[in-house]
């Protein structure tokens, strides 16, 4: 099967988050299963491109869009990357969606309206690359929601046969990629695919609610937040749309990429070490001690954070924890960058327990891998987690999760009661009170060292590689295929 693979980012060349590590991930093992794998996504400024630029390409102008060129790049993983360059649209200060003041980039719908339309484009007749047309465009995100809708329209104009089955990834259904509705004539879409039937969203264009619209089949990444993301509670809005979809809709767990995620082999650690040799994974709690200036005291049972700090993350209740943690001895390590309230509120924190609260604000993927090996216990109280991927690092790293019962969180940590051992703690209400129970819970595991070593040996000895997540994907691309509208 030719796929192609349009994403806003792909690791390790640009990541905000988990999709760029899935980015990164799953096209190379879809190549492994022997497709011909094909990555879109913008030229950005800055990018940190590791392969030769092998082809250039020129995408014609048209109405709306501006000239612009693909540049194909070999990266070495058996996916062939397409940089869609154009310099007036990504090449400028800032991540992929925001300026460096942290304000959405004030062109987005044409930024990735553009991105969608080659994606399109490169699943039909009038593809750019001369004699390769994809079979299915796998679309992720709100950035690439308007792909669906062009390869609708393509169908409408020609035989639909000729033209790519859709398949829409939701990595995170809050954000739905929400424009002024006057941006439908620059973004090409019919005046008939206006309405509520389309791209309409309270008034809105909806990129997201396109893609949910158009695509041949959708998947989210975890069977949890599919069923979740059908209710009100989870639904933002598109609950609605989503039921009635449902029988399109499937969820898919990511993996991890164990090249990049394995204690092991990770060349980001000080001591690389397996089950066999937790000793050498006590060295790197030393180190990520020093690193941070806490206090270099072995036994502390060392908790961590590393995400985006939002509201999404449940960092008021870690916030709100942190003092019976340090009351208990422990110590808490935190990487991340958000919402500047919950920053300063970390921040001061951390200077009112000097040595036992470190806080980083940042973007570190060194200082990330080196949490996940050296500290004892990874806090994830989500409120809610598509999937989610600390945990499942964690895990590999022997350092069990403490995770909120939701999306794929729980449909990837298995609870350590009185009972039994699990591969981390799982809360049982989702509040300060469940908070607080898995925290306990955690405490008096680590407490006792042979239990302790068993939840870290379980989790460690999970499969959390994308082998069989790929081979999902490639029942639903037949299956899009088969069923396309
Ligand atoms: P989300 O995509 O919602 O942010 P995930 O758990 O799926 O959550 O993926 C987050 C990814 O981004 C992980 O690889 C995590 O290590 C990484 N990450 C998040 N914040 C930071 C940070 N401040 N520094 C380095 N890596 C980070
Ligand atoms: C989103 C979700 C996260 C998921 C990631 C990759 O950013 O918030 O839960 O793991 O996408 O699919």
């Amino acid at each position: 099967m030719k796929i192609l693979f349009a994403t806003p980012e792909c690791a390790p060349f640009v990541k905000t988050g988990g999709l760029g590590d899935v980015s990164g991930a799953l096209p190379p093992v879809l190549a492994r299963l022997g497709h011909d794998v094909r990555l879109l996504m913008p030229a950005y400024a800055g990018l940190k491109l590791s392969g030769d630029v092998l082809a250039t390409v020129d995408v014609p102008a048209q109405a709306q869009w501006p000239a612009a060129q693909l540049l194909e790049v070999d990266a070495g993983t058996g996916v062939r990357l397409l940089l869609l360059a154009c310099p007036a649209l990504y090449e400028r200060a800032g991540s992929p969606y925001v300026d460096p003041h942290g304000a959405d980039h004030h062109d987005n719908a044409l930024r990735f309206g553009f991105l969608s339309h080659v994606a399109a484009r490169l699943g039909t007749a009038r593809s750019p690359l001369p004699q390769w047309q994809a079979d299915v465009v796998h679309a992720n995100d709100w950035p690439l929601g308007l792909a669906p809708l062009y390869l609708a329209q393509a169908r409408e104009e020609g035989p639909a046969g000729s033209v790519a089955a859709s398949v829409l990834t939701i990595h995170n259904l809050l954000f739905q990629g929400l424009f002024p509705m006057e941006s439908a004539d620059a973004l090409g879409v019919p005046w008939h695919w206006r309405g509520i039937d389309g791209v309409e969203f309270y008034g809105h264009l909806s990129m997201l609610k396109a893609g949910l619209q158009f695509a041949d089949a959708i998947t989210t990444v975890s069977p949890t937040y599919a069923r979740e993301i059908q209710t009100r509670e989870a639904g933002v809005g598109l609950d609605g749309m989503l039921r009635s979809r449902a029988g399109r809709l499937s969820g898919i767990l990511n993996g991890i990429d164990t090249g990049v995620w394995n204690p092991l082999t990770d060349a980001l650690l000080p001591h690389r070490y397996d089950a066999r040799s937790l000793a050498l994974k006590a060295l790197d709690k030393s180190a990520l001690q020093a690193r941070c200036h806490l206090q270099p005291r072995p036994a502390a049972m060392l908790f961590a954070v590393v995400s985006r700090l939002t509201a999404q993350k449940g960092i008021d209740l870690v916030l709100e924890a942190l003092p019976s943690i340090v009351e208990g001895g422990g110590q808490l390590a935190v990487l991340g960058q958000g919402e500047p309230e919950l920053q300063s509120a970390l921040v001061a924190a951390a200077a009112r327990h000097p040595g036992a609260v470190a806080v980083h604000v940042g973007f570190d993927e060194a200082l990330a891998h080196l949490i996940e090996a050296g500290a004892d216990c990874f806090l994830m109280p989500s409120r809610f987690e598509p999937c989610g991927l600390n945990q499942m690092y964690s895990q590999a790293y022997g350092t069990p999760p403490l995770v909120n019962a939701v999306g794929g969180l729980a449909d990837s940590v298995t609870d350590s009661d009185a009972a039994s051992d699990g591969t981390g703690f799982v809360m049982r209400s989702a509040d300060s009170a469940g908070f607080a129970d898995a925290l306990q819970r955690a405490r008096a595991a680590y407490a006792e060292t042979p239990r302790w070593r068993r939840i870290q040996a379980a989790g460690m000895a999970r499969d959390f590689g994308w082998d069989r997540s790929a081979a999902e994907y490639v029942q639903v691309y037949r299956k899009a295929l088969s069923s396309r509208a």
